[in-house]
């Protein structure tokens, strides 16, 4: 995570179709277990967040607001990330030197392999192998975040009442989703497809580590606006055909063509990130993908992206290694709304000192 601490934190992902609220209860000190406490989803009109831009910071506010008096939670203590374009994650090799000596000279080696002014961002760094691996070198994960993007997003929690304490990335809090909820084994390499409105995030691990992140500008918004487009229908209706509902008259037929296309251009796009990564990684090939976020439950989607990359793909429970109560949480919803949790969920599993 780029900074903060964590203790009883809620996970808030201001997502730019709705913000997701999830807070967790830790079963025990050690092992992976929570009961869920809390969640919540406040849909935000499309002139909300545009582009990963806070445009209307009061409806964000608002939603924020809403989702609070809605839950019973006692706890200020927030935890939010950002994505797209205004952050950049880089795995860096560098001359071996001790923690001291890296915080001094991290902005330095870090201006080169930034494309923004460095007085512009937040830097965060991890050394991803401590020990003096041979050649004299060790590897660096760098993360840089534009203040701007930072403050935007830190400002309507605020403005809200609420703490942000915590400010991650979405690839890394969806990574912790993943992580904390499944077993991978070492040999296997693994990729994260998060879809959303507007970003989606990749993240590939070999075993339980990440050796790769995107974020790429589309989304399920894709498909809205391809609807909207070829069928002269308003957004609300396009919104409900995509999910298979009926809406002004519209017979499936006519929108499973759309949908299928689509989806034909999203794949171009995964092949193209998911073709780079073997070509600079030492992995050839993609065992196991692992979707989320509310784009991936367009209509065969999953079964597209199977055949395509001839690897087994599933949908991420975030919510496998978390207690819920039938009694409190309709299974029903728990079920529709779980595809688009996982960031919230990620960083409601945060805890004290992660990194
Ligand atoms: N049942 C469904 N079938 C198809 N698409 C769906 C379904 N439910 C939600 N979506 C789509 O999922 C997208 C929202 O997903 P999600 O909540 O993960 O995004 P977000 O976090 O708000 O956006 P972003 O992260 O891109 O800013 C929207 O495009 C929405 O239309
Ligand atoms: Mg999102």
């Amino acid at each position: 995570m780029l900074f903060g601490k964590t203790k009883g934190l809620v996970g808030l992902d201001i997502g730019s179709s709705s913000v997701k609220l999830v807070e967790l209860k830790p079963l025990s000190k050690t092992g992976r277990s929570w009961k869920l406490m809390n969640l919540g989803v406040a849909p935000l009109s499309p002139e909300a967040i545009v582009d990963g831009s806070i445009m209307d910071s009061t409806m964000v506010v608002d939603a924020i607001v809403r989702l609070f008096n809605e839950s019973k939670i006692k706890t200020s203590d927030v935890a939010i990330a950002v994505s797209g374009h205004s952050v950049i994650i880089k795995k860096i090799t560098m001359a071996y030197m001790s923690d001291d000596e890296l915080s001094e000279s991290i902005m330095w080696e870090a201006e080169s392999y930034i494309p923004f002014d460095i007085d512009d961002v937040h830097l965060d760094y991890q050394i991803l192998n401590d020990v003096d691996r041979g050649d004299g070198n060790m590897d660096v994960l760098l993360v840089a975040a534009k203040k701007e993007k930072v403050s935007e997003y830190v400002s309507v929690v605020q403005q809200a009442g609420k703490n942000p304490v915590v400010v991650d990335v979405d690839s890394f809090a969806l990574q912790n989703s993943l992580t904390e909820n499944y077993e991978l084994s070492e040999l296997q390499v693994t990729a994260l497809v998060n879809i959303g409105a507007s970003v989606m995030n990749i993240n590939i691990l070999q075993g339980g580590t990440s050796i790769f992140w995107r974020d790429i500008s589309i989304g399920g918004n894709l498909y809205t606006d391809a609807i909207q487009k070829e069928l002269g229908v308003d957004y609300d209706t396009a919104e409900m055909l995509k999910r298979g509902e009926s809406a002004a008259g519209v017979s499936f037929e006519r929108v499973a063509p759309i949908l299928k296309s689509v989806t034909g251009d999203l794949g171009v796009e995964v092949q193209k990130t998911f073709d780079f990564f073997k070509a600079t990684t030492s992995a050839d090939r993609i065992n196991r993908i692992f979707l989320s976020g509310g784009g991936s439950r367009i209509l065969n989607l999953d079964t597209y992206l199977s055949e395509r990359f001839e690897a087994p793909v599933e949908m991420l429970n975030p919510f496998q290694n978390v207690s819920i109560s039938d009694k409190q949480f309709n299974p029903q919803t728990i079920q529709d709304l779980r595809a688009s949790c996982s960031i919230a969920v990620g960083l409601a599993m945060r805890k004290p000192g992660d990194k």
